[in-house]
């Protein structure tokens, strides 16, 4: 096989960069390990900043989003048994964040791609990559067993953060820089309509916890735990038991439901640099993790391969190479932010269990300061709802 550029993996970064790449008529391969029931179930994000909104948008893969997605002007954060509103809209000059689950992103590209009768792969295995440094890199895989090899101008790596793209890249050219937070967050979803109409975010000294939804009827709830938590030792009433002391004297009621799903994801932060070897291009999750406290990972994604698939147009609209060059430099100023925003969130919002009477004042005092200055609330508001795209 013969494309021009290969897409490994279909998480939002690899089916999005396909989508853009068709809309300027450059071909892709697009290959994933997982089948297409398990992409499309599986739950993850759910918030979607004005510049991600706009992007799926303006590639014409937004038309269920504008119908289905519900649109947030501000946020709570609660401390002290007490809540408090940051009004994004207001300090941002009308930016807004949008809830809409990713794997709802995922269904609606997976569509167009599919309409448009463009190469995917489900269910590939053994997928490696070869000749990164050269200029006809290799993927190969096998499907159905039966072993291919595809020959391309450019790899985009979009295998997320376990993919093997990244290992593909020789020992010595990147700088990994780290940082692994001690708890987790346990994720359920309930068939029970939201306590609230915005998000909440719970800082409490039984630790964080998060009031979500993904439509008016089904609710999205995230519980601070251990990073390995053992799902067994979270029987549903314990759950509701936990949220309803972390929300605390609030007058809000929670709606006891179902609860459906439930996962364990542990945090931390990560940066590769550069994203780049060769014709392999890194992208999204493969390249850079943040902690989910302020909904940046997804959002990134989206940004990488704007960014990316504006520099293989002009690649070969002109046979330049300016932009593909100044593609991680120009990618990691936001993800740098991103990053930032992130771990200050987390510390922000977190119980560290090795906590001091020091360190919980300091977080009270942040918290009282970022609730009641203008000034310190706007810049909450600009990173939540995502710098606007200067490249
Ligand atoms: P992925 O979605 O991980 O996609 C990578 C794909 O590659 C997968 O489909 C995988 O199966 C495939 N793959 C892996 N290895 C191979 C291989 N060898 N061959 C072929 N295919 C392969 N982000 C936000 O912006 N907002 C939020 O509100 C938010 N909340 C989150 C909440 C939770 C609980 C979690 C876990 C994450 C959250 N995130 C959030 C982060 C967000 O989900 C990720 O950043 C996002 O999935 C990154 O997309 P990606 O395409 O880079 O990677
Ligand atoms: C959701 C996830 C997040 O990480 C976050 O900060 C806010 C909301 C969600 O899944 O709804």
């Amino acid at each position: 096989m013969r494309t021009q550029v290969g897409i490994v993996g279909a998480g939002p970064a690899g089916l999005l960069l396909a989508h853009l790449l068709r809309l300027q008529g450059i071909e892709s391969v697009v290959l994933e390990n997982r089948s297409r029931d398990y992409i499309e179930n599986r739950i993850r994000a759910g918030v979607l900043e004005q510049g991600t909104v706009d992007v799926l948008n303006e590639a014409g893969v937004g038309e269920r989003l504008r119908r289905e997605g519900l649109v947030h002007h501000g946020l709570e954060i609660s401390f002290n048994q007490r809540r408090h509103r940051i009004n994004l809209h207001e300090l941002t000059g009308g930016r807004t964040i949008t809830v809409y689950g990713q794997q709802e992103v995922v269904k609606d590209l997976l569509r167009a791609r599919v309409e448009a009768a463009a190469p995917l792969y489900f269910e590939v295995e053994n997928t490696s990559i070869h000749a990164l440094d050269t200029a006809t890199p290799k993927i190969r895989f096998s499907h159905n067993a039966t072993a291919h090899e595809i020959k391309c101008d450019f790899i985009a790596g979009c295998d997320g953060f376990h993919g093997i793209c990244r290992p593909a890249i020789p020992a010595g050219v990147l700088q990994i820089f780290e940082r692994v937070y001690p708890f987790g967050w346990l994720g359920v979803l309930a068939q029970s309509k939201p306590p609230s109409a915005e998000l909440i975010y719970c800082h409490h000294e039984r630790g964080f916890a998060l009031f979500s939804m993904r439509t008016p009827e089904i609710t999205r709830l995230y519980i601070q735990c251990e990073p390995d938590e053992d799902l067994a030792n979270w029987p549903d009433e314990r759950i509701w038991e936990e949220l309803e002391l972390r929300l605390g004297a609030s007058d809000l009621t929670l709606h006891e439901g179902a609860i459906f799903q439930k996962g364990v994801t542990p945090m931390r932060s990560f940066v590769t640099e550069p994203m780049q070897y060769g014709r392999l291009f890194l992208a999204g999750d493969a390249a850079h993790i943040v902690p989910p406290t302020g909904a940046k990972g997804m959002n990134l994604a989206v940004a990488d391969v704007r960014i990316l698939a504006r520099a293989l147009a002009a690649y070969y609209q002109t046979g330049g190479t300016e932009l593909l060059n100044a593609y991680s430099q120009t990618c990691l100023r936001r993800i740098w932010r991103a990053e930032h925003f992130s771990w200050w969130m987390t510390s922000l919002l977190h119980r560290f269990p090795d906590t001091t009477l020091f360190q919980q004042r300091l977080q009270l005092a942040e918290l009282d300061y970022v609730t009641h200055s203008r000034a310190a609330a706007t810049a909450l508001a600009e990173n939540y709802v995502g710098l606007p795209f200067t490249e």
